[in-house]
């Protein structure tokens, strides 16, 4: 069952529950917010990125450590040309945006995914944000552009195998940490708390080998309407969740 808010809920108290270190967001349904509203899609995407920027916001107030959210997946390119540029325009003004005015924001800014398709100046922009944000203390915002799980591990066995073929690794020596140590998350815990608003129930390529024991919420929720509120409430379930790792 998806969970479903009820709009006249009282905001729950946060200060007595365990905060997961990592969350991830799979920020789904602006496609289906603009639809309903008679708007392009471009118009769902617009909203999304106001619904993003609030929200990591939110999850650096509140003490999240990591923060994933997957903005375009490897999958993404296979939509109407108007599509990508719209969503291409966005990024751009929310890099030069966050080099600009996020200059005393502790966030530090990572981008996961295959970089070689974007522009040499959406490329240079996330260099800069990456330079500039590295040292900051505080949480750390991974942003999928052009992500695809099974494509990071595909560039982790090429990472991986090169470093046979020159006599770095031998095969023996190849385990979980050797894996996760090539991914684009390498450092970084795995995420605790997989959140999909929408109400689809699908991994859609999202954080494939680290999100081997998330935990996912769904939410009947379309992502431009999610709000710090929605964000409590998924927060509340995972404390609920009796993770066991495999054991008992
Ligand atoms: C999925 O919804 C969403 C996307 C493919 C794009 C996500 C991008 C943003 C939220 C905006 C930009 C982000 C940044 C980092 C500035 P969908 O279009 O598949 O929705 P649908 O399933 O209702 O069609």
């Amino acid at each position: 069952m998806a969970l479903f808010r009820r709009k006249q809920e009282p905001r729950p108290d946060l200060s007595d529950i365990i905060l997961p270190e990592h969350i991830g967001i799979i920020m789904d349904g602006n496609g289906r917010w603009a639809k309903k509203r008679g708007l392009p899609r471009s118009a769902g995407h617009t909203a999304g990125a106001q619904t993003f920027r609030k929200i990591a916001r939110y999850c650096s107030n509140i003490g999240i450590r990591y923060l994933t959210v997957y903005a375009f997946s490897t999958e993404n390119w296979r939509r109407p040309e108007d599509e990508v540029g719209a969503l291409m325009k966005l990024f751009k003004e929310y890099l030069e945006e966050a080099i600009r005015d996020f200059k005393d924001d502790s966030i530090v800014l990572r981008f996961i995914g295959d970089r070689s398709a974007f522009s040499d100046e959406l490329v240079a922009l996330m260099q800069e944000n990456e330079a500039e944000s590295m040292d900051r203390p505080g949480m750390v915002l991974n942003i999928a552009m052009n992500y695809g799980g099974r494509d990071e591990l595909v560039h982790a066995v090429r990472g991986i195998a090169a470093d046979v073929e020159r006599g770095a690794l031998e095969p023996e020596a190849i385990d979980e940490a050797v894996i996760s140590s090539h991914l684009y998350t390498r450092g970084q815990p795995d995420p605790d708390l997989i959140i999909r608003p929408s109400g689809e129930y699908r991994t859609s390529n999202f954080l494939l080998w680290q999100s081997a024991y998330s935990e996912y919420v769904i939410m009947d929720i379309l992502w431009p309407d999610f709000k710090e509120s929605d964000l409590d409430y998924a927060l509340i379930e995972y404390a609920k969740r009796n993770r066991r790792f495999g054991g008992v």
